[in-house]
């Protein structure tokens, strides 16, 4: 089965709307019609009614946000909704980044109840996985990863997995300028496929995309892209300049 490779630009806290509109102005013009590949944006929360400004009447770029709540509505100071991110214009979050996991103290209960009050808003989950260095080195890949998914997707049925996006990003590649190997990619991501057809059955596994992030540029993407379970990419630093974006969206034609 062939699986639409989906690139995302995961623009973290940067790009004021001012900057989402300096982006995205040249960046529509270079991609005014759909494309081989979806493309996605997600600004930061503030930069979203600007972004999908811009995005109204073309269909060549998505709109994500990198984070929501997973409570429908009330005292949740600082918290926002899905029903919220649909009525702004999104149609993706980004779900359980590590940044959020390590920084925010995200555990994969609540990155769980957030897929389900996703998909139940009619939202794509971009959901992020990943293992640090020392889970690496110390032998736990595998298992940190099944534990990440067999957790975040608890209680997911089978026909809900293709609307999800895995997201696999080492954390030991985010934003240290030290990528994967193609051939590091691969393998591990061949491993979160195997994990999917474990929980979900081989027709699920088969259509699930899986995107690699961490350190993504244009000079490596071609490379990583021509692996067979590399879906796409999220990309941070790389994503913020939109010619250096078009030529990562381009990698995946
Ligand atoms: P960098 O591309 O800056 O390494 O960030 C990757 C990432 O965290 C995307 O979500």
């Amino acid at each position: 089965m062939s699986r639409k490779n989906i690139i995302a630009a995961n623009w973290k806290m940067n790009m004021a709307p001012s900057e989402a509109a300096a982006f995205l102005d040249p960046f529509l013009k270079a991609f005014p019609e759909p494309t081989p590949v979806e493309i996605v944006v997600a600004p930061s929360f503030v930069s979203l009614p600007k972004a999908a400004e811009l995005l109204a009447g073309q269909s060549a770029v998505g709109l994500s946000a990198q984070n929501m709540s997973h409570e429908k509505s009330g005292a949740f100071t600082g918290e926002t909704s899905a029903a919220m991110l649909v009525e702004v214009g999104c149609q993706y979050v980004i779900l359980g980044h590590s940044e959020r996991r390590s920084l925010y103290g995200e555990d994969d209960v609540v990155i769980n109840r957030k897929v389900h009050a996703t998909l139940a808003a009619g939202l794509v989950p971009i959901l992020c996985i990943g293992e640090s260095l020392e889970e690496r080195d110390g032998g736990q890949l595998e298992f940190v990863l099944s534990q990440q998914l067999e957790g975040s997707l608890a209680g997911i049925d089978a026909s809900q997995m293709p609307g999800i996006v895995i997201a696999y990003e080492p954390v030991w590649a985010i934003g240290t300028g030290r990528t994967a190997t193609p051939e590091q990619a691969q393998e591990t991501q061949a491993y979160v496929r195997s994990v999917i057809e474990r929980l979900f059955g081989g027709a699920v596994a088969e259509a699930v995309r899986i995107q690699y992030g961490g350190s993504v540029k244009p000079g490596n993407a071609g490379e990583l892209i021509a692996q067979p379970d590399i879906d796409g990419f999220l990309v941070g630093g790389a994503s913020l300049d939109p010619a250096s974006f078009g030529e990562i969206v381009k990698a995946g034609f």
